[in-house]
């Protein structure tokens, strides 16, 4: 484990309840700068779940998360915004804007969060979308293209404000192996080139290996196993072993009933940003 440097995230005796099922049941880690921490586990787990504590947009039943030192599970929508700016988030499902452009979309907090020129708007929009592969998309809607390409413009937005801190929930799937080993460079090139920290839920274990310098593995509420890759790569947990090599057998239930999976399909990320913001200046 990474002594390195300070903590930039502090997650203590974490619990959320739905209804009377602790999805997370008293977690506890640490995230330090400069860290690529990948979280793994099942479908259903709680990956998600953890994220959106982690970023405030969900409240835990109990427990405390903080964020560059800050208690962030009693702060108010406003306060949160604040924190906000440090960070950024790409969601599992890309949680683009349908109505609008994805020129639009990666500009949004750039328009709602500085005071830059719509020319120096333009300018960070293009390179975002260069570094994800997407020239010349601007003026495509969401729904125009692919799942893949969703993804990667959410991930040029949730970089458009330079962030020190990216939260990335699955941001390799439903990407062919080229796109994900786009992505993955990408992450790299962040992290150890910018010093950018990166907290990325994955199951895809090829990706997962590529980019983690630790790695948290999830189940039953709790964390089964936490350690660099190769720890985990040596793990042995029968359950780790069983995820790592994608084993139908093995210790991990298949508690993924079908009402859980209906539950598990409506549960819908929220965007940060309303409507209300669209292309206005914060302070104007
Ligand atoms: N808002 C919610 N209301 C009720 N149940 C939820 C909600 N969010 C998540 N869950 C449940 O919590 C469990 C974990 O979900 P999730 O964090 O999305 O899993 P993962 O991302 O690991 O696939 C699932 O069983 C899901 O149905
Ligand atoms: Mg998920």
């Amino acid at each position: 484990m990474s002594v390195n440097g300070d903590s930039i995230i502090e997650v203590d005796q974490l619990v959320r309840r739905f209804g009377d099922r602790a999805v997370l049941d008293g977690i506890a880690f640490n995230v330090h700068r400069g860290e690529t921490l990948v979280i793994m586990g099942g479908s259903g787990c709680g990956k998600s779940t953890l994220l959106r504590h982690m970023i405030g947009s969900m409240k835990p039943t109990a427990g405390s998360v903080k964020l560059f030192g800050e208690e962030i599970t009693g702060m108010k929508e406003r306060e949160i915004e604040r924190v906000r700016l440090r960070f950024g988030m790409l969601f599992q499902s890309g949680a683009l804007l349908a109505s609008l452009t994805v020129g639009e979309n990666v500009a949004l907090p750039l328009f709602q969060h500085t005071k830059k020129s719509p020319d120096e708007i333009e300018q960070i929009v293009k390179r975002k979308l260069e570094m994800v592969g997407l020239t010349g998309f601007e003026d495509l809607k969401p729904d125009e293209i692919s799942g893949g390409m969703k993804k990667r413009v959410g991930l040029a937005r949730a970089l458009a404000l330079d962030p020190e801190l990216l939260f990335s929930d699955e941001p390799t799937s439903g990407l062919d192996p080229i796109m994900t080993a786009v992505v993955d460079e990408l992450t790299l090139k962040l992290t150890k080139g910018s010093h950018m920290t990166a907290v990325v839920v994955s199951h895809d274990m090829t990706s997962a290996f590529r980019i983690a310098t630790r790695m948290i593995m999830l189940g039953h509420g709790s964390i089964v196993a936490e350690g660099t890759p190769d720890e985990i790569r040596n793990s042995l947990n029968p359950e780790v072993q069983q995820f790592i090599h994608g084993r139908a057998d093995g210790p991990i239930p298949l508690n993924l009933s079908q009402e859980e999976h209906k539950d598990h399909q409506l549960v819908r990320p929220r965007p940060f940003l309303g409507g209300r913001f669209r292309f206005h200046h914060k302070h104007s």
